[in-house]
C-alpha cells in the first residue's frame, strides 16, 4: 500500500513513493509518522532556469513543472520499482492515495501538480478498479511536519533518488512533543506556531512584511549574489556573528511575538546607495572567482568592493538571525512548550540552526538538511497525518 507524495509550489518539481508501515503497537504520534518508509523520492530544481532572472518567474515555473513532471514520475517508478524487486507496473497499481500540494504557492505552478493528481488518480482507478485517492496538503502543514521526521535520509549517488533507512528510534510519548512550538522560516513566509496535537495548532507569531528567506534573496541580490541569495549569503557569512554595520534589528519594543524584515531590507538599500566603496554598484551580479573570494575570512578579503560585500552579508545574517531567535526565545518563555521546532527553507542556515539548539533542555527538533528546501516527502508526512497518524 503506496503512497505518491507530489510538490510543484514553487520552484522545485519533487515526487516521492512512500509507504506507512506503523505496526498496530505504534501509538505515539511520533513512532507512527517515523514509521514510514521514503521508498524514493525524486526533485527537479529550476534554479538553473531562474537564475539568470535573479528569480522566480511564476510563468516559466509553471511551464517547467508541466516539462518535468511526467519523465521524473516515470524515474521515480522505476528508481523504487528496482529498489523494492518489483515492475514499474506494479508499484503503479499498488499506489492507493495521492497527497499534492494545493495551497500556500504559484497558483500556476500549483495548479500542474494538482491536475496530474487527478489525472493518476482518475487513471488508476479505472485501471485498478478501486479507489485511489487524492488529497490536498497544505505547503506550510509539510515544513511543520518535516521536523518529526527523523529517520535517515540518504541519497543514492547514481540515480539521485533519496531513500529513508528506517530505524528503531528511542520512542517521545505525544505527552513529550505536545504542546509544541514551531519556528518555520521559508522563502515565503516566517510564523512561530503552537501546536497543541498533530491536528491542532494556531499562528502566535508571524512577519508584518517579508519573510526571513525574501529578506535574505533580496538583500542578496542588491550585493549581486547570484539566486537563490539565502543560499550565497549564507555561505559567505559562515558562522561569524557580528552586526558590523550597525544594521537596524526591528521588533525590540514590541510585545507580540511578530516579526518585521522590511525595515532591515530599506536600511541595507540605503546604505549601499550612499556607500562610496570604489567599484561597487548595487545589484551587480558578482564574478565566480569574486564568488570564491568571499568565501574566505573578512582579514583575507583586501579588495574594498569584496570587504563591503563580506561585510553586508556578515551583519545581514547576523541581524536576521538574532530576531528570529529573539523571538522565539521570547515566545518559549511565554507559552512553556514541551517541545521545539524548526523548518523551512532558512532552517538550512548553520547559524540559525546552531542557536536553536541552544534552548536546550527541551527536546529540539530540526528539520533535517534534506527536508528544508520545498520537496515532496515532507507533503507524503503531512499527508500521511491526513489519514493515519492522528
Ligand atoms: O522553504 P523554501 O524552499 O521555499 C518556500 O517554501 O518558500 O525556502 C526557500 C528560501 C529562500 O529564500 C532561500 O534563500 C532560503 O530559503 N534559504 C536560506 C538558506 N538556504 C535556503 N536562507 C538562509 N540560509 C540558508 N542556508
Amino acid at each position: 500500500m503506496f503512497f505518491l507524495a507530489i510538490e510543484t509550489s514553487c520552484d522545485e518539481t519533487s515526487l516521492a513513493l512512500g509507504r506507512f508501515i506503523a505496526e498496530p503497537s505504534q501509538v505515539s504520534f511520533w513512532s507512527k509518522i517515523n514509521s514510514i518508509e521514503i521508498v524514493a523520492a525524486l526533485t527537479s530544481s529550476q534554479v538553473p532556469q531562474h537564475v539568470i532572472f535573479g528569480g522566480v518567474v511564476p510563468e516559466v515555473g509553471a511551464r517547467l513543472h508541466a516539462d518535468n513532471i511526467h519523465w521524473l514520475f516515470e524515474n521515480l517508478l522505476s528508481v523504487a520499482a528496482v529498489r523494492l524487486d518489483l515492475t514499474p507496473k506494479d508499484l503503479l497499481s499498488r499506489i492507493v492515495s495521492i497527497f499534492v500540494t494545493a495551497e500556500v504557492g504559484l497558483v500556476s505552478a500549483l495548479r500542474v501538480g494538482v491536475e496530474f493528481a487527478k489525472s493518476l488518480s482518475y487513471f488508476l482507478e479505472k485501471q485498478t478498479g478501486r479507489k485511489v485517492s487524492w488529497q490536498p496538503v497544505n505547503h506550510l502543514e509539510g515544513h511543520v511536519f518535516s521536523c518529526f521526521y527523523q529517520q535517515t535520509l540518504v541519497t543514492d549517488s547514481a540515480t539521485g533518488a533519496v531513500y529513508s533507512v528506517n530505524q528503531d528510534l528511542v520512542d517521545l510519548s505525544d505527552a513529550s512533543i505536545f504542546p509544541h512550538l514551531h519556528l518555520l522560516v521559508s522563502g515565503g513566509n516566517t510564523q512561530i506556531l503552537w501546536v497543541t496535537s498533530p491536528n491542532h495548532w494556531t499562528i502566535v507569531g508571524r512577519t508584518m512584511d517579508d519573510a526571513a528567506g525574501e529578506c535574505f534573496d533580496k538583500i542578496g541580490r542588491m550585493v549581486g549574489l547570484p539566486y537563490p541569495g539565502g543560499v550565497w549569503l549564507s555561505k559567505i557569512a559562515g558562522l561569524q556573528e557580528a552586526n558590523l554595520l550597525d544594521f537596524p534589528l526591528s521588533m525590540k519594543q514590541t510585545e507580540s511575538f511578530d516579526l518585521s524584515y522590511s525595515g532591515l531590507k530599506t536600511a541595507v538599500r540605503y546604505f549601499l546607495q550612499k556607500s562610496k566603496v570604489p567599484g561597487f554598484k548595487i545589484e551587480q551580479s558578482l564574478t565566480k572567482p569574486e564568488l570564491e573570494t568571499l568565501k574566505l575570512p573578512l582579514e583575507q578579503i583586501s579588495e574594498p568592493k569584496l570587504g563591503l560585500i563580506k561585510q553586508v552579508c556578515i551583519s545581514v545574517q547576523t541581524v536576521i538571525v538574532e530576531q528570529l531567535v529573539r523571538q522565539f526565545g521570547r515566545a518559549v518563555a511565554y507559552w512553556q512548550p514541551k517541545s521545539i521546532g524548526l523548518s523551512g527553507g532558512v532552517s538550512a542556515n548553520l547559524l540559525l540552526r546552531e542557536k536553536m539548539q541552544n534552548f536546550k533542555p527541551k527536546t529540539v527538533l530540526i528539520a533535517q538538511p534534506k527536508l528544508t528546501g520545498d520537496n515532496a516527502i515532507m507533503i507524503g508526512l503531512a499527508g500521511c497525518r491526513l489519514n493515519s497518524l492522528n
